[in-house]
C-alpha cells in the first residue's frame, strides 16, 4: 500500500494541528474540570468543514476523503478527545450514514444542517442493557401507519444534549429478531423526547454524554432510513466506518502523550543528565514511537480501503482494537516519563490518559472488535 500524503491531505491534517494547538489547547484543561462541551470550538470546526468532511459538497460537506478525516482526528485528539469525539460522531455515525443510505429529502432536511456544522447529530444504538449485545433492542418503534411510535431509553450518547437530531434504532417487529429493528431520524423538538441525565465520567469530560427517553414519540413514516428492517445493518455498516475515526482518535491520544513525553524527557535532567539519555527512559519512547506508527498505518489502510470501495469492516477493528490498546499503554508510559508532573493535570498528560480508557470502549468494545476479527479469520 502506498501510505505518501497527497497535497491536500497535508494541508487538512495542518489546518486540524493549527486548529487544535492554537484554539482547543488553551481551554481543554478548563473544560475538562468543569466537564463543559466545547461549544464555540465546535461551531468553529463546523465553519472550517470539519463536521462533514466526507460529505459531498452538494449537500454542504467538504467532499474529503477518510484519509483525510483520519488525519485530522489525529490532530484533534492529540489536545481534545472531547471535541474529536464529537467531530467523530456527526462525521463517521451520523452523516456518512444518512448520505450512504438515505433518501434526497432526508439528505436536504438533515444531512446539509448536519455537514455545515449548523446542527450537531447523534447516534442511538446503546440502551441500559444492550450494550455490546446490540441485537437486543427494548426501545420499540411501532408502526402506526404513517408514524412510528418510539418507546425506551438509549444510553451513553454522546453529543446527547448539543444535538438537534438523532438517528434511533428501535425494534419494530420483535418476532423477526434484529431484522426487525428499524432507524428513526428523530428531532430534539419533537413531543415526547426527553433529554435526560449527564453522565459523570472519567474522561472526556468535555462531551456530553446523556440518557434519552422517549415517551410515545410520533416519528413519521418518512423518518426511517433504508427499508423496513434495515436498522440493525445500518448500525453495523455505519460503525464500520465509525470505528476508522475512534481509531483515529485513539492514534490521536496516543501520539499527543508522546509528544508530551519526548518534549519533558529533553527537558528534565537527572542523575547529571536528560531523563532521555537513560534507557529506562528511551526504551519507553522507542516503544511508544513504534507502537504509534502501526497504529498509524493501521487506521490509513482501512481508511484507503473505505476510500477504494472496498469492504473494510475488519480493517476498522483491527485498526481500532490495536490503537485503543497503543493510546492505554502510551498513556500510561506517558505519566511514568514524567514522574509526579505527570500526575497534575497542567502537563495535560494525566488527562490523556483518563481520555484513552472510552477508546477501548465506545463503539465496540476491544472484545466486540476481537468477535469481528475472530470470525473473519475462522471464515477465512
Ligand atoms: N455490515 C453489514 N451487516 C452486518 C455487519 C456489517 N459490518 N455486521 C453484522 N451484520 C449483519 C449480519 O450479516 C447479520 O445479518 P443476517 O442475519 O441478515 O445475515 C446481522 O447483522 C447480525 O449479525 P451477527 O449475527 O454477527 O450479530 P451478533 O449479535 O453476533 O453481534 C457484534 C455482532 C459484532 C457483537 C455486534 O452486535 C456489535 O458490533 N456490537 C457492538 C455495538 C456497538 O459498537 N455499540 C456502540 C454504540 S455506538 C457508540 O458508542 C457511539 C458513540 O456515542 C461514540
Amino acid at each position: 500500500m502506498n501510505f505518501d500524503l497527497t497535497e491536500e491531505q497535508i494541508a487538512v491534517r495542518d489546518a486540524a494541528r493549527d486548529f487544535a494547538q492554537n484554539v482547543l489547547k488553551p481551554g481543554v484543561i478548563e473544560r475538562d474540570n468543569e466537564q463543559r462541551f466545547p461549544k464555540e470550538e465546535i461551531k468553529q470546526l463546523g465553519e472550517l468543514g470539519f463536521m462533514g468532511m466526507m460529505v459531498d459538497p452538494k449537500y454542504g460537506g467538504s467532499g474529503m476523503d477518510t484519509v483525510s478525516y483520519v488525519l485530522a482526528m489525529e490532530e484533534l485528539s492529540k489536545v481534545d478527545a472531547s471535541a474529536s469525539v464529537c467531530v467523530s460522531v456527526n462525521n463517521s455515525l451520523v452523516c456518512w450514514g444518512l448520505e450512504k443510505f438515505g433518501t434526497e429529502e432526508q439528505k436536504e432536511k438533515y444531512l446539509r444542517p448536519l455537514a455545515s456544522g449548523e446542527k450537531i447529530g447523534a447516534f442511538c444504538l446503546s440502551e441500559p442493557e444492550a450494550g455490546s449485545d446490540a441485537t437486543s433492542q427494548k426501545t420499540t418503534a411501532i408502526d402506526k401507519g404513517d408514524h412510528y411510535l418510539l418507546n425506551g431509553t438509549k444510553n451513553w450518547i454522546t453529543n446527547g444534549s448539543t444535538a438537534s437530531i438523532y438517528l434511533v434504532m428501535a425494534q419494530t417487529d420483535a418476532e423477526k429478531g434484529h431484522r426487525g429493528i428499524n432507524c428513526l431520524i428523530v428531532e430534539k423538538d419533537m413531543d415526547g423526547f426527553i433529554v435526560g441525565a449527564k453522565e459523570d465520567k472519567l474522561g472526556i469530560r468535555g462531551s456530553d454524554t446523556h440518557t434519552l427517553m422517549f415517551d410515545d414519540v410520533k416519528v413519521p413514516k418518512e423518518n426511517r432510513v433504508g427499508e423496513d428492517g434495515f436498522g440493525f445493518k445500518f448500525a453495523m455498516k455505519t460503525l464500520s466506518g465509525g470505528r476508522i475515526g475512534i481509531a483515529a482518535q485513539a492514534l490521536g491520544i496516543a501520539s499527543g502523550a508522546f509528544e508530551l513525553a519526548i518534549a519533558y524527557s529533553k527537558e528534565r535532567k537527572a542523575f547529571g543528565k536528560p531523563i532521555n539519555e537513560h534507557q529506562a527512559i528511551a526504551f519507553k519512547l522507542a516503544d511508544m514511537a513504534t507502537n504509534i506508527e502501526a497504529s498509524r498505518l493501521l487506521c490509513l489502510k482501512a481508511a484507503q480501503q473505505k476510500d477504494a470501495g472496498e469492504n473494510f469492516d475488519l480493517a476498522s477493528s483491527m485498526a481500532k482494537l490495536f490503537a485503543s490498546k497503543v493510546a492505554m499503554d502510551t498513556t500510561v508510559e506517558a505519566v511514568q516519563v514524567h514522574g509526579g508532573y505527570g500526575f497534575v493535570k497542567e502537563y495535560h498528560v494525566e488527562r490523556l490518559m483518563r481520555d484513552a480508557k472510552i477508546t477501548q470502549i465506545y463503539e465496540g468494545t476491544s472484545e466486540v472488535q476481537k468477535i469481528v476479527i475472530s470470525r473473519s479469520a475462522l471464515k477465512a
